[in-house]
């Protein structure tokens, strides 16, 4: 029997929803008898704490620098958590992964071919989340606890990068626009399309 799982990364502005949904999808999924597990980046590694208190503190390196600690951190995540958690067969949820960089540090001016090479090893994703709030909206939700990303400006650009994925069929747009529920239950739906495709992996 092929052993390998099934992996799904969810995106979004800060404040999109994005933690509270991929937390739900975990919960919806285990109910349906499939093994599943919440992740996330900044990762719980060396190089993500780090990365959490850079975010959270005074003043920036530049946009290269923090592309290349992003995955340097991805690479920890994926071979310490995701890999392991793939070979198990489980269904893996990532709370952000390589289209965050690609986004924010794409959005801040840097070459995405460039974030591209430098995330070369990572997995690819089996099914790859984009949950679409406007920029305005988002901010009005994060106004207590912003990270030094969040001004309407950025958010602004970070967007079209995920929507220019999405043109580019990398990414599935959801419309964040809607009740909790009401968005819970499509991304159930949509996993669970993409799941039926992957006959390696069945509920219990
Ligand atoms: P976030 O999901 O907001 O983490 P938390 O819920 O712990 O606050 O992610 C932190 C920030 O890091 C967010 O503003 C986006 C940014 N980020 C990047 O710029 N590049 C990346 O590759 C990743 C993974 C995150």
């Amino acid at each position: 029997m092929n052993k390998r799982g099934f992996f799904i990364c969810i995106e979004g502005l800060d404040g999109s929803g994005k933690t509270t949904q991929a937390k739900i999808l975990v919960k919806n999924l285990t109910k349906q008898g499939y093994e599943a597990l919440y992740t996330a980046e900044p990762s719980n590694g060396k190089i993500g704490k780090f990365i959490r208190r850079y975010l959270h503190g005074e003043g920036r390196v530049s946009s290269v620098v923090e592309a290349l600690l992003f995955a340097a951190d991805r690479f920890e995540h994926v071979s310490e958590e995701i890999s392991p958690a793939l070979a198990e067969g489980k269904i893996v949820v990532s709370d952000r992964y390589v289209y965050s960089s690609m986004a924010y540090q794409g959005a801040s001016g840097i070459n995405i071919d460039w974030i591209r090479m430098i995330n070369g090893y990572v997995l690819k994703p089996d099914l790859a989340i984009f949950i679409d709030v406007e920029p305005e909206v988002v901010l009005q939700r994060i106004r207590r606890k912003k990270t030094i990303m969040e001004d309407l400006k950025t958010q602004r650009m970070v967007r079209e990068v995920y929507l220019k994925l999405v043109e580019g069929g990398e990414l599935k747009r959801v419309d964040g626009n809607r009740t909790r529920a009401d968005l819970a239950k499509e991304i159930l739906s949509v996993c669970l399309d993409a799941l039926k495709m992957h006959h390696s992996i069945m509920p219990s």
